[in-house]
């Protein structure tokens, strides 16, 4: 499903909260969470520190100097000039991530992983990995995966606060973009996203990988979505979907689209605390 409401970068904050939320919620982004087939673990609740966490201010998340590949970082794109298509992958760090890293780093293509907090305890060397590769960016998907909407305040400022510590302290990056799980948000999560600095991304086309297993399928859903400035929902925990990304870059870039990183989509000023679904063209 593409969205076709006004050209961005597109604060979502432009649409009533409930049709965003409930949009998101017919995409069904991360619904799969629980399905993994990769033997990959569920994210589960457990305590993190509280607390706010000051000076988590916009860093860039972008890893240039601490690479350990020789991969150089793709250049940055003007997605006025060009049609610009971004890969997010969230769920991660797992055990497919870093065949995952191969293939964009061997074909040169930026992305970003939404990373899970739990999974970052399970996987950090991943984690770590993902922040040395030139392109890829790190952002924040939350501790334990929960529905933020359903969250008491304490609880919604554990869940962000928290993952962005663990990701700083794993990765010495801060995060700077926020995607809610299920896509679901409100004032509050918006709020907490603000103060730690991060702008809320969702999507404007889903992979569907939490409902199909098919690499080639993965490739037929999500071509037909894409336009220019569509930012692309995917889940690295998943072996077809991982299979499928080769196919799917060639076929995006054979539609004469670029891919880039989510700063480059969003114009490169997204403002923390708002929401975005899809990039400027
Ligand atoms: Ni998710």
């Amino acid at each position: 499903m593409a969205f076709t409401g006004p050209v961005a970068p597109t604060p979502f904050r432009l649409f009533p909260a409930l049709l965003a939320c409930t949009l998101a919620l017919l995409i069904g982004g991360c619904a799969a969470q629980q399905q993994s087939a990769d033997g990959s673990p569920t994210p589960a609740r457990t305590s993190v520190p509280t607390g706010g966490s000051p000076g988590a201010g916009p860093t860039s998340t972008r890893a240039t100097t601490t690479s350990t590949s020789s991969a150089t970082a793709p250049a940055q794109v003007d997605c006025r000039k060009k049609k610009c298509v971004a890969l997010t992958f969230d769920d991660g760090p797992g055990p497919l991530t870093e065949g995952l890293l191969d293939t964009l780093v061997k074909e040169n293509v930026p992305a970003t992983f939404f990373l899970v907090g739990n999974m970052i305890k399970q996987h950090p060397g991943v984690a770590r990995r993902i922040a040395s590769t030139p392109g890829m960016t790190i952002a924040d998907h939350t501790v334990s995966h929960p529905m933020l909407t359903k969250l008491g305040a304490a609880a919604v400022k554990r869940e962000i606060v928290g993952n962005t510590r663990l990701i700083r302290n794993v990765t010495g990056v801060s995060p700077r973009f926020l995607r809610p799980p299920y896509g679901l948000h409100h004032a509050r999560v918006d709020d907490v996203a603000r103060r730690q600095g991060q702008a809320v991304v969702l999507w404007s086309a889903a992979a569907l990988d939490w409902q199909y297993d098919k690499p080639a399928k993965i490739v037929s859903v999500t071509m037909p979505q894409l336009a220019p400035g569509a930012i692309v929902l995917a889940h690295d925990i998943h072996p077809w979907t991982v299979k499928a990304v080769p196919t799917l870059i060639t076929k995006i870039r054979a539609k004469g689209y670029t891919l880039v990183s989510l700063d480059d989509i969003l114009g490169g000023h997204p403002k923390a605390g708002l929401t975005y679904a899809r990039g400027e063209h």
